[in-house]
């Protein structure tokens, strides 16, 4: 469109394209111009190595790959290679497959790092997600479970009935603190005063070089709705902060409180919980599998046709003349395996204690990766209080308490028995309950958790189990923390994402989402393919 040109607005190029055809045109469009996101925009392109690949070469694919871990991204390099005939072979360091993907039930059995044994104990059918255990539709993480019949359910992240509790702490005071406050009704009433104030901003012409006229007026008839104001434009409540009396049957018409003054809203911070509720990868819908976030590893595991050898320890990392040449450690053996390639997903801090033979740039990349520290606790109850008392049915609770969140469970509703996360931190918080006995993590959950939910709350309580990832045997830590992935800074990124001679590396550490699983799927798919292209080129 050129300023000389006649001006074509969206609205009639769009009319004209739909004219010639039709509402797929309209679209696709659409798509072009931005005006709608584009439909492939959740997808990273990706094809799977196949075995045709080396027909057309005219030879049988051989290649021997030996991978390290087989939490998500090694299993699904196992996978994905295999669809192409690599012959593939993992060694794990636990007795399990998942790495940190990992459901807590009766009978789990963890010794941290300097730590007591743990034993759950909980109830038949009673389980937790000590790791991930929320899935945004947009992840590659729902791909793997549609590919492998994994079942999923939603996974309640937000729940207009749970509760914010901010102790007066941190900066937060008034008497909004120390009281629990639904999160409908702290986001009604902070819609409500913002659009207040910015109505009458409006409304007094302060906002005249921003807005024309007409966008003034529109902009006001939003504002009223999105706050629901009452007369004059002033908030006044009403009933989506929720009843103090129910409306029901005959003349029970329910009745409201007014809202809190602005000043102790504001004073008592409840809002700053509120952008995370929106953020690209936490906003509902999302998900979780059927009967705990362990199924998508085991159906990995047991899709894989190679050998997963279990509780053996990688000691050696070696490039040979012609291949790679792993030792381990089981039990007081050491042994040594060979193969063509490696893919590593040992965590940085864990590979960088593994003799190898990386440059030295890369063995000090590999140390310097800042390891995030986070935990749970799961807390069995013999009754779903929160239901039953508090009608919330999934879910979390914000507080501004060293314990940051309570999860109530996405599933079993209505039920008997339930499992609880008591606490889920990071950073500070977390190095905090790291730092205490399992006992004292389970008193302290109680006595955080019963300040929102009452007697209730130690009452019910059967049972805990509690995981810092921090001391977590072959993890040490939940994620990395990366400063910067681009640049000089990100140098150390950019480098650990070039394979070392034959042995490459994959995990979430490699992507732009670390923390969730979905970065070990793209690391491990990308790795896959740089992998077989080199194999078909060689
Ligand atoms: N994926 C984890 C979670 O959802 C860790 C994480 C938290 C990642 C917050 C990003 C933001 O809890």
């Amino acid at each position: 469109m050129t300023p000389t040109g006649p001006r074509i607005t969206r609205r009639r190029f769009l009319q004209a394209v739909g004219a010639a055809g039709g509402a797929a045109a309209v679209l696709g469009s659409m798509e072009a111009l931005r005006l709608v996101a584009p439909a492939g925009e959740h997808r990273q392109p990706f094809d799977p190595p196949r075995k045709s690949d080396f027909a057309l070469q005219g030879r049988a694919n051989g290649t021997r790959v030996l991978i390290l871990g087989a939490g998500i991204a090694g299993l699904t390099t196992a996978y994905e290679l295999e669809k192409a005939g690599y012959a593939c072979e993992i060694l794990e360091a636990r007795e399990r497959p998942g790495g940190r993907n990992w459901t807590v039930r009766g009978g789990t059995t963890e010794t941290e790092i300097d730590g007591p044994a743990q034993t759950a104990s909980f109830t038949e059918g009673q389980y937790f997600n000590a790791g991930p255990a929320r899935i945004p539709q947009h992840h590659t993480t729902l791909d793997y479970c549609r590919e492998l019949g994994v079942p999923i359910e939603i996974f309640a992240n937000q729940n207009a009935d749970g509760w914010y509790y901010n102790e007066e702490a941190n900066g937060a005071i008034g008497p909004l603190t120390g009281q629990r406050i639904r999160h409908r009704t702290a986001q009604a009433d902070y819609l409500g005063y913002v659009s207040e104030l910015l109505a009458k901003a409006i409304s007094q012409g302060a906002l005249e070089t921003e807005l024309s006229a007409d966008d003034a007026v529109r902009m006001v008839e939003f504002l009223r709705g999105l706050g629901a104001l009452g007369p004059e434009d002033r908030y006044v409540g009403g009933a989506s902060r929720g009843y103090v009396v129910p409306p029901g049957a005959g003349l029970q018409a329910g009745a409201v409180d007014a809202p809190p003054a602005l000043s102790d809203l504001l004073a008592s911070q409840l809002g700053f919980y509120f952008p995370f509720e929106h953020e690209w990868d936490q906003a509902m819908l999302m998900f979780q599998p059927v009967g705990g976030m362990d199924r998508i590893p085991r159906a990995l595991a047991d899709a894989i046709t190679g050998r997963i050898l279990y509780g053996v320890e990688v000691a050696g990392i070696a490039n040979t003349p012609a291949g790679v040449a792993i030792t381990f450690a089981e039990g007081d053996d050491v042994r040594e395996v060979t193969a063509d390639y490696c893919v590593c997903t040992i965590p940085p801090m864990i590979l960088s204690r593994i003799p190898n033979d990386f440059r030295t740039d890369v063995q000090t990349d590999l140390a310097s990766l800042r390891p995030v520290s986070t935990g749970k606790i799961g807390l069995e109850y013999r009754r779903r209080f929160w239901e039953e008392d508090d009608r919330i049915f999934g879910g979390i609770t914000n507080t501004n308490m060293d314990i940051g969140t309570i999860w109530y469970p996405s599933h079993g509703y209505l039920g008997e028995r339930g499992v609880v996360v008591g606490y889920y931190n990071y950073v500070n918080d977390a190095d905090a309950y790291a730092a205490m006995t399992p006992q004292a993590r389970e008193a302290r959950a109680l006595e955080q958790g019963r300040k929102v939910h009452g007697p209730a709350y130690a009452d019910e309580f059967v049972s805990s189990f509690s995981a810092s990832w921090r001391r977590i045997r072959h993890s040490e830590a939940g994620w990395v923390a990366w400063d910067e992935r681009t640049g000089a800074v990100g140098e150390a990124f950019i480098r650990l994402l070039e394979p070392q001679g034959r042995v490459y590396f994959a995990g979430d550490h490699l992507s732009h989402v670390t923390a969730w699983q979905h970065g070990a799927f793209e690391t491990a798919r990308s790795v896959v393919t740089q992998l077989h292209q080199r194999v078909l080129q060689g």
